[in-house]
């Protein structure tokens, strides 16, 4: 019988041979537009003599007829091949190219410098072993560098190598490349970033990418190639980190067969080991490991696999599978670094959707704690993130996850945020750690439940959601709804957003963060009083659609009416109740909803009233006979 030392040691053994049959760097470039990253790839690729013929004539014919670098190859037309970047002079999308040299092979993430493409960059990244952070020389280090930097960081690659590019503009000096040096160390050794290597170079002439230049005489260092083809690989350090297989596919095609796919983010694992699936807690032993080149004993980190369990235990897709003896932890709130990249900003309080691996759920920012100045590296008090914006805050998730921190694995630790509406990928994000309240606080079972509330009043509760302008007549109808099914007896309860403003809400104004967490607020109200088995009326603004799509959310189907009550802008100003709208044209009040302040109406709601057709009694009529043709009674 083997040892556990043995077997580890041939694990790291075999995958060391792995490794050196592979030899595969992922590096990703970064800079400004204009800094020659498009050129250096090209000279690599070049010179690694990826390039076909064919290719190769093309360069030549469009450097002629571009007539832009003085007669020699212009590298930058070779990467930057999409017509619509060349005429914008800019790379717009994440852009993999390979190439490979007797040593290893390359993959490189080419990262557009564009100020709005942070989300390209974190896209590109996020695999990445090593950052080539390009600097023009002339310009030294920009805000784009250090937000690069930044997000490397984040990101968790550990090894950046800095070009000082363009070093021919300012006649090969060496003053000019310490200067550069010594600013860019002390930034990145205040993000922890300590693997660093600063290369003099210029892309274009070729000076120390693949050979070392005569005009740098005064550098020793490795030139570029030889560094990439040097540097450790980070799958090294992972494949003897904890073993995690967060599984993709449950593969059962017959009674007999019960597979578990996926592939394996971390560590290593053999038959016979015992496992432990989160978040469940289950436990079981691998009965075999099949992979494409038939059953195997072993597998390790990067391999896709199938596992098959001793014994027959509940697994989805989403869950990950562990050793026993160093599983995963389970937790519903965090602590995170949110990378904001949507046009709209993330607001505290809205529901997201939050990517893990395969699992998605729902989720929101409940604190943000603050954001950070790339350029000084200070964290500043916010309410929101705006496009490209860094922070820290608390997430709260509607599931517990199985996660690992993300410094410890980017796999189990890292996330994409995801707007609920338009499905666009509008934040990424790394996990810190789980707050302990999560831990700490459990569900409480209640006897006496919502059945039993709502059987004793003999009626079926609801939620009938008013959305509307200021002064479109929400309150009046709501009222006289109200006042309707008292008189039949029913048990009800009017929330409107004027009088919870003056208590529950008194601290909140009417930014677009305040609004949510209005809206947040009240729609947990109105969910307890749901519990409590009541019909109940809210009466708010409610000006966006994600939140109001939050509050049906928290009710179960058929229990939430969403009512719009449909009254332009001209109109409600013309009634102006309240001398609201008068106020706020002449500027004195803020942010008023239809003025400055967005209204987003209903796309499909469940009752719509138009308030220049009906009157409101009518409307009140309507509502009433919808409701109890729909509860009964
Ligand atoms: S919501 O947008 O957050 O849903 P809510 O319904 O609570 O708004 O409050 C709206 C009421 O606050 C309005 O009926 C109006 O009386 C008052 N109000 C004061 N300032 C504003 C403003 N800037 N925009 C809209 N309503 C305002």
């Amino acid at each position: 019988m083997k040892q556990a030392s043995d077997l580890i040691a041939e694990d790291v053994q075999r995958y060391l041979q792995l490794q050196q049959t592979k030899g595969l760097l992922r590096f990703i470039t970064c800079g400004s537009v204009d800094d020659g990253k498009s050129t250096l790839i090209g000279r690599l690729l070049y010179e690694s003599k990826m390039l076909f013929e064919d290719q190769l004539g093309q360069l030549e014919a469009d450097s002629k007829k571009m007539g832009t670098q003085g007669g020699e190859l212009d590298f930058a037309l070779l990467v930057d091949g999409l017509s619509a970047e060349r005429e914008q002079g800019i790379t717009i999308d994440v852009a993999y190219r390979f190439f490979s040299t007797d040593k290893r092979k390359f993959i490189v993430a080419d990262t557009p410098g564009h100020e709005q493409y942070t989300r390209n960059m974190v896209t590109g990244a996020s695999t990445a072993d090593v950052a080539v952070m390009l600097i023009d020389a002339r310009k030294g280090l920009l805000t784009q560098t250090r937000r690069h930097s930044y997000l490397a960081s984040l990101i968790g690659i550990r090894q950046v190598v800095v070009a000082v590019n363009k070093l021919d503009m300012v006649g090969y000096s060496q003053a000019v490349f310490e200067r550069i040096e010594a600013e860019y160390r002390e930034f990145a050794a205040q993000i922890g970033l300590h693997n660093i290597v600063c290369i003099p170079m210029s892309a274009l002439r070729g000076d120390n990418v693949i050979e070392s230049s005569v005009h740098t005489p005064w550098y020793q260092g490795p030139t570029l190639m030889e560094y990439l083809e040097n540097v450790p690989l980070e799958d090294e350090t992972l494949g003897q980190s904890p073993f995690r297989m967060p599984v993709q596919w449950v593969n059962r095609p017959n009674l007999n067969f019960r597979g578990y796919a996926g592939s394996i983010v971390s560590g290593a694992i053999r038959c016979g080991e015992r496992i432990r699936v989160l978040p469940s807690g289950k436990e079981s032993r691998i009965a075999s490991i099949i992979t494409t080149s038939g059953e195997q004993q072993g597998a390790i980190c990067g391999q896709a696999v199938t596992l098959t369990l001793e014994d027959e235990i509940d697994i989805s897709r989403g869950d990950v599978i562990a050793l026993s003896d160093a599983p995963l932890a389970v937790a519903d709130q965090f602590e995170a670094t949110l990378v904001w990249m949507g046009e709209e900003p993330m607001l505290p309080g809205r529901p997201y959707l939050l990517k893990i691996g395969s699992r998605t759920l729902g989720m929101t920012c409940a604190t943000l704690k603050y954001k950070v100045n790339v350029n000084t590296l200070e964290q500043l008090a916010a309410k929101t993130l705006e496009l490209n914006e860094i922070g820290v805050g608390n997430l709260s998730l509607d599931q517990a996850i199985p996660f690992d921190a993300y410094a410890d694995n980017r796999d189990t630790g890292g996330f994409i945020v995801i707007d609920r509406l338009s499905n666009n990928t509008v934040g990424a994000g790394m996990l810190h750690f789980a707050l302990r309240r999560s831990q700490n606080v459990h569900w409480q079972a209640i006897d006496v439940n919502r059945q039993a509330h709502a059987a004793l009043k003999g009626q079926t509760p609801c939620i009938l959601w008013f959305t509307g302008l200021s002064g479109a007549g929400k309150s009046t109808i709501a009222n006289l709804v109200e006042r309707k099914l008292h008189a039949l007896g029913r048990h009800t309860y009017l929330l409107d957003g004027d009088n919870v403003r003056h208590g529950l809400n008194k601290d909140l104004g009417f930014s677009e963060a305040d609004r949510v967490e209005n809206i947040r607020r009240v729609a947990e109200v109105a969910r307890l009083m749901l519990d409590a088995g009541l019909i109940t009326l809210v009466s708010f603004i409610s000006p966006f659609r994600s939140e109001r799509e939050m509050a049906r959310n928290l009710a179960s189907d058929g229990e939430f009416i969403e009512i719009f009550i449909d009254t332009s802008i001209e109109v409600a100003e013309q009634r102006d109740p309240k001398g609201l709208y008068k106020k706020a044209r002449r500027g004195e009040l803020k942010n008023f909803t239809g003025i400055d302040s967005p209204y987003e109406p209903p796309v499909n709601p469940d009752i719509c009233i138009d308030t220049c057709t009906d009157t409101a009694e009518a409307a009140a009529e309507r509502i009433v006979e919808h409701v109890l043709a729909k509860l009964g009674g």
